[in-house]
């Protein structure tokens, strides 16, 4: 039965590795097996268009076979997160507005934007496989302690609410002291916990969600992954593998070039070193510019995740 929910692929890695290729190079070889790809970015840049070369937007479009893309402005995720806080009448009295403005050129908000659109699909099953082209890192992965924080909040709410209705109704409660406190704010709030502890348990499970980290074979790629899955780690969230992008070829005839294979040689080895139980898939670096249904195609191929 496990087998047939949707699985959850994120890309992650530094800004320009080759994150948006990798994750569009995948979901195109998911396609060519037949399942149902949706891939989702939350790059106001729209790398996914200019990857696929076909315009990619706010609406589901299909690219190629069963694969369908998303592009997702994480501005409007701030302003849906502005309003479902809102909703909440004692929320909105700390007139949360400024903090949400500052929110939507922060860093860190793509990956929040991603995080919200899995949210949204965990309990879905209308897609085989859903791919991320951020992953969330550092900070956003805070939001997977979100249910221990709401704890909390809605231990406080709670006894505010108490407290605020025994005043105005102080008669029924003298007439029915034990009765438990039941209002919509309550009840969403404990939606939110549950939704969030649900996110945190698929997220964390192999069998639903699976992490790629891209790096390109230079030391500060390198210690930025090393850095990434120790800050996953702590969430209990574990790389499964790690794509080494932009190899150059054996053969290369310019010595400027083997020089650099050299050094990238050098550190293909430290990675191996250090980096262990998880998958490493190696990608050579490209005549062309990595783009386009056939190109796409082939490094999918080449990276065959399963
Ligand atoms: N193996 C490769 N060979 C040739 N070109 C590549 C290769 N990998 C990536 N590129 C090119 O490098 C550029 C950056 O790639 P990409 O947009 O996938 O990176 P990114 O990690 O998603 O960047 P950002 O952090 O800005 O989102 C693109 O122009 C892409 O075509
Ligand atoms: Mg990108």
């Amino acid at each position: 039965m496990n087998n047939m929910k949707t699985k959850f692929i994120f890309f992650g890695g530094k800004g320009g590795v080759g994150k948006t290729s990798m994750a569009a190079a995948a979901s195109i070889n998911f396609a060519e097996k037949n399942k149902k790809v949706l891939i989702v970015s939350t790059d106001p840049a729209h790398s996914l268009s200019d990857s696929f070369e076909k315009k990619v937007g706010s609406e589901v479009i299909n690219i190629y076979k069963k694969l369908y893309a998303l592009e997702i402005d994480p501005k409007d995720t701030v302003k849906k997160l502005e309003n479902k806080v809102n909703e909440f009448e004692q929320l909105k009295r700390y007139g949360l507005s400024d903090v949400f403005g500052m929110m939507d050129s922060s860093p860190g908000i793509d990956e929040i934007a991603s995080f919200e659109k899995f949210s949204e699909f965990i309990n879905s099953e209308e897609y085989d496989i859903i791919i991320f082209d951020t992953a969330p890192t550092g900070h956003t992965l805070k939001l997977l302690s979100l249910p221990d924080v709401l704890d909390s909040w809605i231990g406080k709410l709670i006894s505010i609410k108490m407290k605020l209705s025994m005043i105005s109704t102080s008669i029924k409660r003298i007439l029915r002291p034990n009765e438990e406190p039941c209002d919509e704010t309550i009840e969403s709030l404990k939606k939110i916990k549950e939704n969030a502890l649900q996110c945190k348990k698929i997220m964390s499970d192999k069998n639903r969600t699976s992490f790629w980290l891209v790096c390109i074979p230079e030391m500060m790629s390198i210690y930025e992954t090393q850095r990434m899955m120790k800050s996953m780690s702590q969430y209990d969230i574990y790389a499964k593998g790690i794509i080494i992008n932009q190899l150059l070829p054996k053969n290369i005839e310019c010595s400027f070039c083997s020089t650099r294979r050299k050094m990238q040689q050098k550190n293909l080895k430290f990675i191996k070193k250090v980096i262990k139980d998880c998958d490493i898939k190696k990608i050579f670096l490209l005549k062309k510019e990595l783009k386009g249904i056939e190109t796409l195609k082939k490094i999918g191929k080449s990276i065959n995740l399963n």
